[in-house]
């Protein structure tokens, strides 16, 4: 091995927050990593190398002897040995003063990202590249850590993770969105010997039975969607987080689900100081007043018809919706998501008590007759964060609704069972993994937070 590993970039400036680096004044260490920057002039160049363990670069000094520092460019490969010296007056608390440079892996004359500014739009052609450019790198990270701090809320608070299948017989939000799948086009139904076989749209169906058991379960995995939507909010693979607890009432999935957004963004930007600089920078200026007002006001609670009659007042008040027609049953669309969001209650709202015509088959069914148990969580900037419910545990109501439907029951006869054998309240809901990424970098392509976007009519590498 060419390192030693004993320092991270990341290291040394965890050293600076703790206050503890002048421990290591002139200290030998070596890093790898690749140019950011390189500039030479005269006696002294300064190589800025990023080893990919934080957003923030190693300032190398080399002299005008290193042959191979000088001549590295951006996005080279180097290993750069030196003794670390500390500079908390300078803008970069510290400098690896070097005594050897090795140019490792040099670039091409055709190494695309030697351009100053490029668009998101031309990034997303170079996804083997994307990633060393400021907003990528610093996307990515953001998405791991997120990732990170959703196991660590759930592992904290007592569920199971369970993985529950991608190839599945069901299609769980009964939207008919489902990409199919067979291993021999000529014979569709040969070798599950089934004719329905799908990528799965939810987990929800697959954990149901787990959080009877276990009580408090998650699903963490890819979904897939074949919606022929070319927005900015909707890929055709995507990820879902999708809790469910027993004995949960529609109150309590709300008050979970508060906490644990809340916990994940916050533990996130302050694991991610550099990062969220960059975004709040240079990609969106009130990502952290956003964050902020996220993790410490309340979220509002509205029930659905409430809803209706905020959007009409505000058609009243000359307000103008493309689909401005609103009465009770309009399915919601984004525009008057992110006016009740935005406009109406500047925060995040959980509404709830929809139609149940508007919403799947296994919500449980209120009193009324009219409404289910469900809550889809609206957020500014973003539009629907989550979708979830408190779930028809009663056995005749649910294979009524099914019925009503008109959907296969023997397909589904397995998941009826549990209403019938130890049934229990029981609640989930699913997030939107892409989604949090958008909200939390404030990127507004899901394109440009997904490694490798899969959207409708765009599947290149
Ligand atoms: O609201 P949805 O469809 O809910 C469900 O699938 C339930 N089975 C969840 C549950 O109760 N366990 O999807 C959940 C979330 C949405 O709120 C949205 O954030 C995200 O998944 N989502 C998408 N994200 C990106 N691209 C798409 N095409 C998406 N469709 C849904
Ligand atoms: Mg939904």
């Amino acid at each position: 091995m060419d390192l030693q590993e004993k320092y991270t970039i990341s290291d040394l400036f965890k050293k600076v927050a703790d206050n503890t680096i002048a421990e290591l004044e002139g200290v030998e260490m070596t890093f790898g990593g690749f140019v950011r920057f390189n500039r030479f002039g005269g006696n002294v160049g300064f190589l800025a190398i990023n080893d990919g363990s934080c957003f923030d670069n190693l300032q190398v000094v080399y002299s005008n002897t290193f042959a191979d520092a000088i001549k590295a460019r951006l996005g080279a490969s180097v290993l750069a040995k030196g003794k670390l010296h500390v500079t908390p007056e300078a803008k970069q608390p510290f400098e690896l003063q070097a005594e050897t440079v090795e140019l490792v892996g040099d670039v091409d004359e055709s190494y695309p990202l030697q351009k100053k500014k490029m668009t998101f739009e031309y990034l997303r052609d170079l996804p083997q590249w994307r990633m060393k450019t400021n907003t990528f790198n610093a996307v990515n990270r953001i998405r791991s850590t997120l990732a990170y701090y959703i196991h660590e809320y759930f592992h904290k608070n007592g569920y199971y993770w369970i993985h529950t299948p991608i190839l599945t017989a069901n299609d769980c939000e009964g939207e008919g969105q489902t990409f199919d799948v067979y291993a021999d086009v000529k014979h569709p139904t040969e070798y599950f010997n089934k004719d329905n076989v799908h990528l799965t749209v939810s987990g929800q169906l697959h954990v149901e039975p787990f959080a009877l058991t276990y009580g408090k379960v998650y699903t963490f995995g890819p979904t897939f969607r074949a919606e022929k939507s070319n927005t900015v909010r909707h890929a055709a693979e995507f990820w879902m987080i999708e809790p469910e607890i027993a004995w949960a009432h529609l109150a309590d999935l709300c008050n979970i689900e508060e906490d644990f957004l809340k916990y994940v963004v916050k533990n996130t930007i302050k694991d991610c100081p550099q990062d969220m600089a960059f975004f709040e920078k240079w990609v969106d200026k009130d990502v952290m007043k956003r964050l902020d007002e996220f993790i410490n006001k309340p979220f509002a609670r509205v029930k659905y018809e409430d809803a209706i009659q905020i959007l009409q007042d505000a058609v009243k008040n000359g307000h103008k919706f493309e689909v401005s027609d609103i009465k009770f049953g309009l399915d919601l669309g984004s525009e008057h998501e992110r006016y009740l969001t935005e406009v109406h209650f500047k925060g995040p709202i959980f509404l709830t008590d929809y139609p149940k015509e508007i919403k799947a088959f296994y919500m449980k069914q209120n009193d009324d007759g009219k409404t289910v148990g469900a809550t889809d969580l609206l957020v500014p900037f973003i539009g629907e964060l989550c979708g979830g419910s408190e779930r028809e545990a009663d056995y005749n109501k649910l294979l009524n609704r099914m019925n009503e439907l008109g959907m296969n029951i023997p397909a589904y006869e397995w998941y009826l069972d549990l209403r019938k054998n130890g049934s229990m309240p029981h609640s989930g809901f699913g997030l939107g993994f892409e989604r949090l990424v958008m909200l939390v970098t404030g990127m507004n392509n899901i394109r440009d937070v997904l490694p490798y976007p899969r959207c409708y009519k765009d599947m290149e590498f």
